[in-house]
């Protein structure tokens, strides 16, 4: 299937259960190209990490799915597509509004320590190669009241402003075109250079759990794998998955 700029087609839906799984149905029927947004004013079921359901008001913030080819990417280098993601998202973000944004482990993003943004990265192999990938992203854009007890926060929070969703999925997908190209030409030394400078508590003391343990690390490094390796109080160096350890609050 021919390559596409992102965002050339961008397919636009009133109501859908997540816009990954729309997504994963057309590439199934293959009758989707690379670089399709899938976009949605809501989702009855939309899909977060953890098995967590990613909760959104109608028609306030931009929920998306990108169709994009990743074959050229391998088990050893797979994560460098969420770190790109995700360095592509806090771009947008601050260039939008100015004020320092984050990204915590693995790909959230953060402002002031609340969650403006989040990925779900969904993958197809062929024959054990890795053959695409299905992007969704939700971003808080107009929606100003959250439940739940995550510290969660929305570009009108910050700013008071409303903003226009279709501009807003303008520059991500021009800033995530730039992250795309650095991909492809196997930057992966500046994708982490980069992705480690906005790491939320990076290189400091912080609190974690697992297994309803809860100890103190220092976050050294994310690895080609996506692993959070910490150092422990012991001096030991331990790599974790996402699925095993919680950042405390
Ligand atoms: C997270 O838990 O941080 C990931 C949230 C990802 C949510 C987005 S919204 C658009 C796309 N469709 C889904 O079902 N999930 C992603």
């Amino acid at each position: 299937m021919k390559s596409q700029s992102l965002g050339n087609q961008i397919i636009k839906l009133n109501s859908v259960d997540s816009t990954n799984n729309y997504t994963a149905k057309l590439v199934k029927e293959t009758k989707i190209s690379f670089g399709t947004v899938i976009m949605a004013d809501f989702q009855t079921y939309g899909k977060g990490q953890r098995s967590s359901v990613w909760k959104s008001e109608k028609g306030l913030n931009l929920l998306i799915s990108i169709y994009f080819d990743s074959s050229f990417l391998n088990s050893e280098n797979i994560f460098f597509l969420s770190k790109a993601v995700a360095l592509a998202i806090r771009e947008c973000i601050e260039k939008i509004i100015g004020i320092k944004v984050y990204i915590k482990w693995p790909n959230d993003i953060l402002i002031n320590g609340s969650k403006i943004a989040g990925v779900l990265i969904e993958n197809q192999w062929k024959n054990e190669k890795l053959s695409s990938s299905i992007i969704g992203i939700g971003l808080n854009v107009n929606q100003v009241i959250f439940s739940g007890e995550e510290k969660v926060i929305s570009l009108k929070n910050l700013t008071s402003k409303l903003y226009n969703l279709n501009s807003i999925l303008k520059s991500l997908c021009s800033s995530l075109d730039s992250q795309f190209t650095r991909l492809r030409n196997f930057e992966f030394l500046e994708i982490d250079r980069q992705y480690h400078s906005f790491l939320f508590v990076y290189n400091q003391w912080y609190n974690y759990e697992k297994n309803k343990i809860n100890f103190k690390g220092k976050l050294i490094k994310v690895d080609s794998f996506g692993k959070m390796v910490l150092e422990l109080e012991n001096g030991d160096k331990e790599s974790f998955d996402i699925k095993e350890i919680s950042i405390l609050k």
